[in-house]
């Protein structure tokens, strides 16, 4: 292992919280609802894909248009709750093992489906934390493609086989093997079936449980 690849929404901080309440409000005022269990399927996914999905749950069909509107509506109420970040939200342990790989001079990105992970970084007070940065804005095929893991680790100048991935999302844990990685996954077991490893949070992880993969 000489570089980590780690996802931002869920990961890093809990804006996965935030994406499915702009979602269900968006759902709710066209005349439905969705559960916690379907929003799994919207982890990792970019804001249009996501966007069709939920439609299809709904059983409403928008035009081109519309569907622009309302995907900037839901990044609005998703915007009110981001810049209300603080440095405070980081999730535990996340600070101290960034740290850790940095002092083992393992290089570190983001790989990340959201345009607005720049702002996030900035608002969290991190960006300082990431050798290189791949977001939504420089990807053109969502998780479970590969395309942002391999941007990241292409960013960080290694091969696929040096690289392992963190991530909340089972679209994200398909992206990391699709692309030749060892993926953890970050939450619960049930939910990350095919993760390599899976942990609840970064206070329960260490150095020598990554390099045994
Ligand atoms: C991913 C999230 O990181 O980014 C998804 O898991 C989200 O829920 C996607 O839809 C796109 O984010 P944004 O911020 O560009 O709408
Ligand atoms: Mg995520």
């Amino acid at each position: 292992m000489k570089a980590c690849l780690f996802d931002l929404d869920g990961v890093i901080v809990d804006t996965a919280v935030y994406h499915f309440k702009a979602w269900r409000r968006l759902a709710n005022e066209l005349g439905f609802d969705f559960t916690e269990h379907q929003n799994e399927q919207l982890k990792g996914i970019s804001r249009m894909e996501s966007l069709e999905r939920i439609l299809s749950w709904g059983d409403v069909s928008l035009s081109p248009e519309e569907k622009e509107t309302w995907a900037a509506r839901k990044n609005e109420w998703y915007l009110a709750y981001v810049r209300q970040m603080t440095p405070a939200e980081v999730l535990p342990g996340v600070k101290d093992f960034l740290t850790t790989l940095h002092k083992n001079g393992i290089k570190i990105a983001l790989g990340s489906a959201s345009k607005n992970a720049p702002l996030i970084l900035e608002r969290i007070e991190m960006a300082s934390y990431f050798d290189a940065v791949i977001d939504g804005t420089h990807t053109t095929r969502s998780k479970p493609d590969p395309e942002v893991f391999l941007l990241g680790a292409q960013a960080l100048g290694f091969p696929p086989s040096d690289c392992i991935v963190f991530e909340d999302a089972v679209a994200g844990i398909e992206a990391a093997h699709r692309g030749g990685m060892k993926a953890v996954g970050i939450g619960s077991p049930e939910v990350l079936t095919e993760a390599d490893l899976v942990v609840p949070g970064f206070t329960q992880l260490t150095l020598d449980q990554l390099f045994a993969l």
